[in-house]
């Protein structure tokens, strides 16, 4: 059976470090607070690139490690919530960045699950065989979205992108869940650019993300282990062949949940949000890729990929590496 492996992955964050005592010196908060309630301790923000400069930058190191020409790519999907434009997408400009002059590019907006659902549409049309070789970017400059005065929304955030390219062949991805809820979509919104109307003489608003914190965590922590016990027994895998749980990185005390939860030990949750705080659609390649170049993946390690995020939206993806 045909299916999708990954032969590469790249990673870029911004060059800029902003601590939690960074921003106990603008908001009414500090650094004990946010590092007990969620595991950050600092974040990447860019001065001044945009989403898809880190996009093309995690792209090609990933297609640097795959070791293919560019020209080879036939797909590209960006997931991002914080596009530069509207229009031209953001992984078109990757396209035009990184030569990959035969792709068809377009960008993928499912907030934190945004990468998880790319990855997964790769995989349908690689398997479909309409597609042979697909570059599947997270990149978010999140911080033009925030309300730096909103201490609730403020401290979880970061910059940063990570890059797959996934190659049609014999294993790799064995199988995917994807789940959305458009009832609950007031939970975590940004409405940027939004309720603009030329007959009602209206200019376009500029809001910034809000979040109630506790119904996304709420969320989190039960769907997150359900999706993943769902997958696990449509593939047929029992959660002990499970090397690695490579979830998205919003919360620490999410993770520990979703380990209980699932009666799995925290060594298999690996976790960087510490440096990077919450990159939403950049959380998971960014993790992948320091695995893959610390050396801690290994051919035939199985391992689950989970997002959750506005929406809402959940998924997950069984790899076997
Ligand atoms: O990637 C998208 C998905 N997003 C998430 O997964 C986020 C999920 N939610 C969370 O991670 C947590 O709900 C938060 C980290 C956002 C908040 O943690 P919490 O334990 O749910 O805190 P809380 O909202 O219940 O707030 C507790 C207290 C409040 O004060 P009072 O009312 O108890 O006096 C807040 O006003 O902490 C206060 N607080 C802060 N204090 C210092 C809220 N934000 C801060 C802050 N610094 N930054």
């Amino acid at each position: 059976m045909i299916t999708s492996r990954i032969v590469g992955t790249g990673s870029y964050v911004p060059e800029q470090i902003v601590t939690n005592d960074d921003l106990a010196k603008i908001v009414e908060t500090n650094d004990e607070w946010i590092r007990t309630r969620t595991g950050i301790r600092q974040r990447r923000i860019a001065t001044s690139e945009g989403t898809s400069d880190l996009a093309a930058k995690a792209a090609e190191r990933a297609i640097e490690q795959a070791g293919i020409k560019p020209e080879e790519i036939d797909l590209i999907i960006l997931a991002t919530s914080s596009q530069d434009y509207c229009f031209p997408s953001g992984a078109c400009e990757v396209q035009g960045r990184v030569g990959a002059v035969n792709a068809v590019c377009y960008d993928l907006s499912a907030a934190c699950t945004g990468f998880v659902f790319a990855l997964n549409t790769a995989q349908a049309f690689i398997q479909s065989g309409v597609y042979r070789t697909a570059l599947v970017v997270g990149s978010e400059v999140l911080s033009k979205l925030i309300d730096w005065k909103d201490r609730s929304t403020c401290v979880l955030f970061g910059d940063g992108a990570g890059a797959v390219v996934v190659r049609a062949d014999e294993t790799g991805i064995l199988g995917f869940q994807m789940h959305s809820d458009g009832t609950k979509g007031n939970v975590l919104t940004c409405g940027a650019r939004s309720n603009g109307n030329f007959l009602m003489n209206q200019k376009p608003e500029l809001s910034y993300m809000t979040m109630d914190g506790q119904e996304v965590f709420k969320f989190a922590v039960k769907r997150v282990p359900e999706v993943i016990s769902q997958l696990l027994e449509k593939t047929g895998t029992p959660i002990e062949e499970i090397r690695y749980f490579v979830l998205h990185q919003a919360n620490y005390r999410i993770i520990e949940s979703v380990a209980k939860r699932l009666k799995v030990g925290m060594e298999k949750f690996p976790a960087n949000m510490e440096y990077y705080g919450n990159t939403s659609g950049a959380s998971i390649p960014l993790l992948l890729d320091e695995m893959n170049r610390a050396g801690k993946l290994n051919p035939g390690d199985k391992i689950i990929l989970s997002g959750f995020g506005g929406g809402l939206t959940w998924g997950a993806t069984l790899i076997q590496w």
